[in-house]
C-alpha cells in the first residue's frame, strides 16, 4: 500500500437528466440518462491513511454523511483503513456544476488504487454510483450513458467523436437550498408531472444518442433541452417548490435562444442550480461566451471542452 494517491476526475452535464430514484438500494435512477464529462472543471483528491477517517473539502475539514455513509458501506466489501481525503474543486462546490459527481468518480478512483482494490471501470462506476448517481458516468471521458439494467455507466462515444464545447455562465456562488437527493425525493412524492417524466424518459434516451451517433446538432439540442425543460417543470410543480433559477439563468436561457436564431449551434442545460451551460460547436464558442458574458447578472464565464474520465494523477 502506497503513501499518498491522487485521483482526478471531471463534473459530467447531463443531456438526458436522472431526476428520480428507483425504490430498491444501491441508488439507481429511475430513468436512462446520458452525458457528457467536461475538461477544465476539475476535482483533485488525494488520500492517505490516518488513524480515524476525515475529509477536507478545498482545505476546510467538514463533516459529509454521504461520504461517512459510502465509505461504511465499501468497508462491508474491502479492507479499507481509515483515510485522510483532501478534495479540491477548481470551481463553485454546491452551486450546481456536479461537485459530487466528480467528488466521487476521484474518490473510489483513489481508494481503489491506494488499497489494491482491483476494481474495474465498470465495478468503479458502480461504487461512484452508490454516492451520487451522476457520479457512475464521471468514470468515463466523452459522451456516456447509465442505462439499465446494470446501472453502471458505459461510453457511447469518445470526446474525439464529437469535439463540441461547453460555456458555463455561474450566476450566483451561493450553495443550493436543498440537495439533488433531497429535491428529487420531493418530486417524486408531490409533483403531478413526475409519472409522465417516467414514460417520457426511453425515448429521450434513444433520441439523444441516436443524435450523437450521427452528429446531429439540431436533434440533440432539441432532446437535450427538452429533457432540462421538463426536470425543471417537475421541480417546479414539487411542493413546496423547488426553484433553482436566478432572473440571470432565463436570461441566459433567452441568450443561447437568440443566438441560435442568429445561425448558431448551441443549446442550453440547467441542472439544480443556477448555472446555464450553452453546450455548442467549437466554430459558435467564441460568439456564446460573448453573449453570455453580456447577460446582466453573469458573475463569471467558464469555457470547457469534453473531458476524460477519472484517473490516477500521482502514486
Ligand atoms: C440535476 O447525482 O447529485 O444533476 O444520486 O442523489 O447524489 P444523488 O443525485 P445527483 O443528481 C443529479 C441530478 C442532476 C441531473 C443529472 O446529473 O442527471
Amino acid at each position: 500500500m502506497q503513501n499518498t494517491t491522487t485521483a482526478q476526475a471531471h463534473p459530467n452535464i447531463a443531456l438526458v437528466k436522472y431526476w428520480g430514484k428507483q425504490s430498491k438500494p444501491g441508488n439507481l435512477p429511475a430513468t436512462p440518462n446520458l452525458s457528457i464529462t467536461l475538461s477544465n472543471l476539475t476535482t483533485t483528491t488525494k488520500i492517505k491513511e490516518g488513524k480515524k477517517d476525515a475529509f477536507h473539502l478545498n482545505g476546510e475539514q467538514i463533516e459529509d454523511a454521504k461520504i461517512e455513509r459510502w465509505l461504511q458501506t465499501l468497508r462491508s466489501e474491502f479492507e479499507v483503513p481509515s483515510l485522510i481525503i483532501n478534495s479540491d474543486n477548481n470551481f463553485p462546490t454546491s452551486a450546481g456544476l456536479a461537485s459530487s459527481a466528480s467528488g466521487f468518480a476521484a474518490l473510489i478512483t483513489a481508494v481503489n488504487a491506494h488499497c489494491d482494490l482491483g476494481l474495474n471501470e465498470e465495478m468503479r462506476s458502480n461504487w461512484a454510483r452508490q454516492g451520487s448517481a451522476s457520479a457512475a458516468r464521471s468514470i468515463h471521458g466523452g459522451f456516456v450513458a447509465l442505462v439499465p439494467p446494470q446501472w453502471e455507466a458505459m461510453r457511447l462515444a469518445p470526446s474525439s467523436h464529437w469535439p463540441l464545447e461547453v460555456v458555463v455562465a455561474v450566476t450566483s456562488r451561493a450553495a443550493k437550498a436543498v440537495n439533488s437527493t433531497q429535491g428529487m425525493q420531493r418530486s417524486k412524492q408531490t409533483s403531478p408531472f413526475y409519472n409522465a417524466w417516467l414514460r417520457g424518459a426511453a425515448e429521450d434516451y434513444s433520441s439523444a444518442a441516436q443524435a450523437i451517433s450521427l452528429r446531429d446538432f439540431t436533434q440533440l439540442a432539441q432532446v437535450a433541452e427538452l429533457s432540462c425543460l421538463k426536470m425543471h417543470s417537475l421541480m417546479l410543480t414539487s411542493n413546496p417548490t423547488l426553484s433553482y433559477w436566478t432572473p440571470a439563468s432565463i436570461a441566459c436561457m433567452d441568450c443561447v435562444r437568440a443566438l441560435r436564431d442568429q445561425g448558431h449551434q448551441v443549446f442550453f442545460t440547467v441542472d439544480a442550480g443556477p448555472q446555464i451551460k450553452a453546450v455548442c460547436t467549437a466554430e459558435s464558442r467564441p460568439a456564446v461566451s460573448a453573449a453570455l458574458a453580456q447577460v446582466p447578472g453573469v458573475l463569471e464565464i467558464i469555457d470547457c471542452g469534453l473531458g476524460e474520465g477519472a484517473q490516477i494523477i500521482d502514486q
